[in-house]
């Protein structure tokens, strides 16, 4: 099945594909994407929900199938819930700096959170005075369900938010959110997932992990880059203020007054990223072909792959769990021997390779483990082969046997 997906990318067509397992950070795109957003520039390259034209109401009609299709595509009761956002980032600012916050109003995040789960909440506890805590991962970085409790439980009423990211990019951990989302609820507090590595890779249903918010990323699903997505349940969207208004975000104004428009539009101030929006809503049709529970599943024997081949390696150790099935498409090493970022461009020159080093952006993991140099991460998707797999792991092992 995933072979045959494989012609429909650009990228991996011709001789001598490169094996890109980097689409945790940024995933390939396929021809129907690419095909939708060449559309809109050289068909109907005109402004959305505003002129009524005929370009105009095709960009209209457009981005309201692909709200759609989103929409479909996470479970949501309504496209209206649904806001297109530049990413993931935009999206987890638009709810921080969206809510009202008193001081002291708790807000818990793991200790394993891309800087866009993080920083905003410190940024809210520099701002604020809210006062942001980290619940502690095991040794493993697998969540603690009994330090959460106790964390929710040491808020003494005063948990406002759990803000957890649902699959971790630094390790491939998936939070038991559900879970989660119930404690959080008994307690009062909302519940915003940080979906970015979850969305493209299961099947996520907001109804049935019973959450709040959900932010995402549409260029690591497929979709073009400078596009993401906000869920909210339509009453708490609504009590948002916007973090960028101006043009498409009010019904009326007046010298005297705004009056703020419904989501989703409350959201999206100033000319949109249309063919971004239209593209976004290819990439979802896209995803909406496939079955999302092979999609994972494949990823995870690619980790094994992956997982067996590096394990052994001296000065390699893997980040988080051992047993691949439980670290979704991702396989985080950390390299004591030869330099994760030396790797990374070996890997590449050697056997067309592509995988990321560094920080992944987790840096505050990184700081409090002591490992300033970062990792090497390899992330698979449904595109990827189990050839390409054993490449990474074989040439990795070559790098290490030589230079180690
Ligand atoms: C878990 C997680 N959260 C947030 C982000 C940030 O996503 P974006 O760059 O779309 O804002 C990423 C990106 O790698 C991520 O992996």
């Amino acid at each position: 099945m995933m072979r045959s997906l494989r012609d429909d990318f650009p990228t991996l067509r011709g001789e001598n594909p490169p094996a890109y397992l980097d689409s945790a950070c940024v995933t390939l795109k396929p021809q129907p994407v690419i095909d939708a957003i060449m559309d809109y520039y050289t068909k109907y390259p005109s402004c959305g929900g505003r002129s009524v034209h005929r370009y105009g109401t095709h960009v209209s009609k457009a981005l309201s199938v692909a709200r759609n299709s989103i929409k479909n595509f996470i479970c949501a009761e309504h496209a209206n819930e649904v806001v297109f956002t530049r990413n993931t980032t935009h999206a987890i600012n638009q709810i921080a700096h969206g809510m009202s916050w008193s001081e002291g109003d708790v807000v818990l995040t793991t200790d394993r959170e891309h800087n866009s789960n993080l920083v905003p909440w410190l940024q809210l506890e520099q701002e604020h005075g809210i006062d942001h805590r980290v619940v502690e991962s095991n040794e493993d970085n697998s969540f603690n369900m009994e330090t959460f409790e106790e964390a929710c439980a040491d808020a003494n009423g005063r948990l406002k938010m759990v803000a957890m990211g649902h699959v971790g990019n630094l390790d491939g951990v998936t939070l038991p959110i559900k879970d989660i989302a119930k404690v959080a609820h008994d307690h009062g507090a909302l519940v915003a997932v940080d979906g970015a590595q979850s969305t493209p890779h299961m099947k996520v249903d907001v109804q049935e992990l019973g959450i709040d918010f959900l932010s995402f990323s549409i260029h690591k699903m497929c979709g073009p880059s400078g596009m993401g997505g906000l869920w909210g349940r339509y009453d708490l969207l609504d009590s948002l203020r916007t973090i960028q208004s101006g043009g498409q975000t009010v019904s009326a104004s007046s010298y005297t007054k705004a009056t703020w428009a419904p989501p989703p539009h409350r959201f999206e101030g100033g000319l949109g990223h249309f063919s971004g929006m239209i593209g976004a809503g290819a990439a979802i049709d896209y995803l909406s072909a496939l079955d999302m529970d092979a999609v994972q599943a494949h990823e995870q024997k690619l980790n094994a792959i992956m997982t067996k081949g590096v394990k052994h390696l001296d000065g390699v150790d893997i980040i988080g769990p051992q047993n691949p099935t439980k670290r979704s498409g991702i396989c985080s090493l950390l390299m004591k021997s030869v330099p994760a970022h030396e790797a990374a461009l070996l890997l590449d020159e050697a056997a067309g390779v592509m995988v990321r080093s560094g920080h992944h952006c987790v840096h505050s993991w990184f700081e409090n483990k002591g490992f300033s140099e970062g990792s090497l991460r390899a992330s698979a998707y449904f595109y990827n082969t189990e050839e390409e797999a054993k490449l990474f792991a074989d040439t990795l092992e070559e790098i290490v046997n030589t230079l180690g």
